[in-house]
């Protein structure tokens, strides 16, 4: 149930690449504990939206509230240290690092807080810590100081969004997380979304794979051309209603 307070919320932005106009007007609240599916066609504006939301791009008009606050990104990190966790769709891992240095990477204000601790950060306890990590959220990895060009597509897909929700404070965004896996770890990748979205998380799943979306999204936010067309409970869609509104062929 989504009965959490708003998190993070987009008021009338619009984002344009010189004469492209990406986004018009775009406003949405998420919700603590809420996923909600964030589809449309290719070039429908999903990943500038992403972009927007995790600080890579800022807006050419409107604001973002995280909290209630408006905030200004000024780079990707400004947002991850506020709480915000983003897997970029093209996102990939370190190969030649370990699976421990990946869960890592970039996390050098969370390190520090544990090398202030520790002294130092021994290679075991990043393992172990790594591997904690990734088992709260249900990803299981065999050894997570074996190098991650040993583990399958799957297995490292199931890292980096391990990393990513074992990281998130307050919104994790996925941008087409499940693209290119098998059911079954199609299967556990939702799982951790159900898991994220217990931990009070709000949720950004985005992905072209409709019964995903339909399966486990509490709200559906469709866009077209740059513009949201529609934006309510899942409960309100089947398969068929769905494309239609992400085509066109459905005014919703
Ligand atoms: N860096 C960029 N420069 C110019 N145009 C861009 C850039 N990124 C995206 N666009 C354009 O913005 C629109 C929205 O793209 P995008 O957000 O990638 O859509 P989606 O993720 O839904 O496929 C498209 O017309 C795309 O060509
Ligand atoms: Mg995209």
């Amino acid at each position: 149930m989504t009965t959490g307070k708003v998190l993070y919320e987009v008021k009338n932005v619009s984002k344009n690449y010189g004469s492209v106009q990406a986004l018009t007007g775009v406003s949405l609240k998420l919700h603590a504990g809420e996923v909600i599916g964030l589809v449309g066609d290719n070039g429908a504006g999903k990943s500038t939206l992403v972009k927007v939301l995790s600080g890579a791009h800022q807006p050419s008009e409107g604001v973002v509230e995280l909290d209630g606050e408006e905030r200004r990104w000024d780079s990707p990190h400004d947002a991850l240290v506020a709480g915000v966790e983003t897997l970029y769709q093209d996102s990939g891992l370190a190969p030649h690092l370990s699976v421990s240095s990946n869960v890592f990477l970039g996390r050098e204000k969370f390190s520090k807080g544990l090398l202030g601790k520790l002294g130092f950060l021994a290679q075991k306890d990043m393992d172990r810590i790594a591997h904690e990590n990734l088992e709260k959220v249900g990803i299981a990895v065999p050894q997570s100081n074996r190098s991650v060009s040993q583990l399958s597509g799957g297995q490292r897909q199931a890292v980096a969004i391990g990393r990513a929700v074992s990281w998130a404070s307050k919104v994790i965004i996925l941008d087409e997380p499940t693209n290119h896996l098998g059911a079954r770890q199609a299967g556990e990748v939702l799982a951790v979304i159900q898991q994220a979205k217990k931990r009070g998380l709000g949720v950004i799943f985005i992905s072209h794979t409709l019964p995903h979306v339909l399966q486990v999204t509490d709200r559906i936010v469709v866009l077209r051309l740059g513009k949201i067309v529609a934006d309510a409970p899942t409960s309100t869609f089947d398969a068929e209603s769905l494309l239609g509104t992400i085509t066109g062929l459905i005014e919703k």
